[in-house]
């Protein structure tokens, strides 16, 4: 058991969006990530996602919300924690008061990554005041990512060629100074010739198009762009981080079989070919996004194990605050007398 330092909130005392809520959710993304971190490497992703959803179902346990799951792990039918519609949080004890709010999760957002030790896993969630996040269905999403300065000047059906133009414009840089970042996948082909046609760089991932599109809303990173086609609930993630950055993201749901058009015309979606953007997939007035890196990542360090505990290294925005955090935390399971605190 390791000790992190939560600040349970008390019944009737809490109101979405304070500092005891975004503590515990800090707690529930570092002990996801602590609990996958173990599994780093060993070839197995499946049991890493496993060990993820565990630790952050039980940990969502002390939250101080009315809580239901809006993006998880599937349908209930399919997942036995963390599947849509789940109710989580202190409320499910009997505690009464506490206030609503929706959530979605990613417990280990890029298993191929904790399963190789590659870079960019995160653990992963975003909450709001009830209907604050689109309950997206797991399908694929056409993505569009930038920062504050470029999001007046893309659009989602503007050429590869124009929306880098408009980047680098809004940048103060040429194109070929840009870094877009896409996944590595056959659909991608073209993406990826168009992009080299105009002269920009192109940072190729295996996985963790999340991880990406929040290193291309903060300035500094070396990544300006995400573009290409990656899953949906990944989409909703991002839209919540954008919202707390001042970034943008544009997104297409791909509709391209008839079970699709059925599956997502059963969640009310009319307009198979609308573009949302941040405000439309999390449309919440207050945001939270907290997120512990699992492994090595461009913003977050992986999990370190050391003999006592280990030390987690994360990210917590909100809306309301109009602060990112990027918080170091050392865990020790048991402090004695002997224990040192090491910078
Ligand atoms: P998992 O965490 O479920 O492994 O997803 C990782 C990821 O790379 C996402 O970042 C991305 O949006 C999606 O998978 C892309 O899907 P696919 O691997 O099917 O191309």
């Amino acid at each position: 058991m390791y000790i992190a330092c939560v600040s349970r909130g008390g019944e009737g005392l809490t109101e979405f969006g304070g500092a005891d809520v975004s503590q515990a959710f800090l707690d529930v993304v570092e002990q996801a990530a602590i609990a996958c971190a173990r599994t780093m490497g060993q070839g197995d992703r499946h049991h890493s996602d496993h060990v993820a959803v565990e630790a952050m179902r039980s940990s969502l346990d002390h939250v101080p919300i009315d809580g239901r799951i809006v993006i998880g792990e599937g349908e209930r039918d399919k997942a036995p924690m963390l599947f849509i519609g789940e109710r989580v949080g202190q409320a499910l004890s009997g505690t009464h008061g506490l206030p609503a709010a929706d959530i979605a999760v990613d417990p280990l957002e890029g298993t191929n990554l904790c399963a190789t030790g590659g870079p960019g896993a995160i653990a992963v969630l975003a909450a709001a005041e009830k209907g604050g996040l689109l309950h997206a269905p797991d399908i694929y999403m056409e993505k569009l990512v930038v920062g504050p300065k470029a999001k007046l000047a893309v659009n989602l059906d503007a050429s590869v060629s124009e929306n880098l133009g408009s980047i680098a414009e809004c940048l103060d840089r040429k194109i070929s100074d840009l870094v877009v970042v896409v996944l590595e996948r056959e659909r991608h082909q073209q993406l990826i010739a168009d992009i080299r046609a105009v002269g920009a760089r192109i940072k190729l991932i295996t996985d963790g198009d999340l991880t990406a599109a929040i290193s291309a809303a903060i300035a500094g990173n070396a990544t300006h762009a995400v573009m290409g086609i990656g899953g949906a609930p990944e989409g909703v993630l991002t839209a919540a981080a954008m919202r707390c950055l001042g970034g943008e993201i544009f997104g297409r749901l791909v509709i391209d079989t008839a079970e699709k058009e059925a599956r997502v015309g059963a969640m009310g979606i009319t307009d198979f070919r609308r573009v949302y953007r941040s405000s439309d997939l999390a449309p919440g007035q207050r945001i939270i996004f907290a997120a512990t890196g699992v492994t090595e990542g461009p913003l977050m360090k992986g999990v370190r194990f050391f003999g006592e505990g280990c030390r987690t290294s994360s990210v917590m925005m909100q809306t309301e605050t109009h602060r990112v955090q990027f918080i170091e935390t050392i865990h020790v399971r048991a402090q004695t007398e002997a224990t040192e605190f090491r910078f």
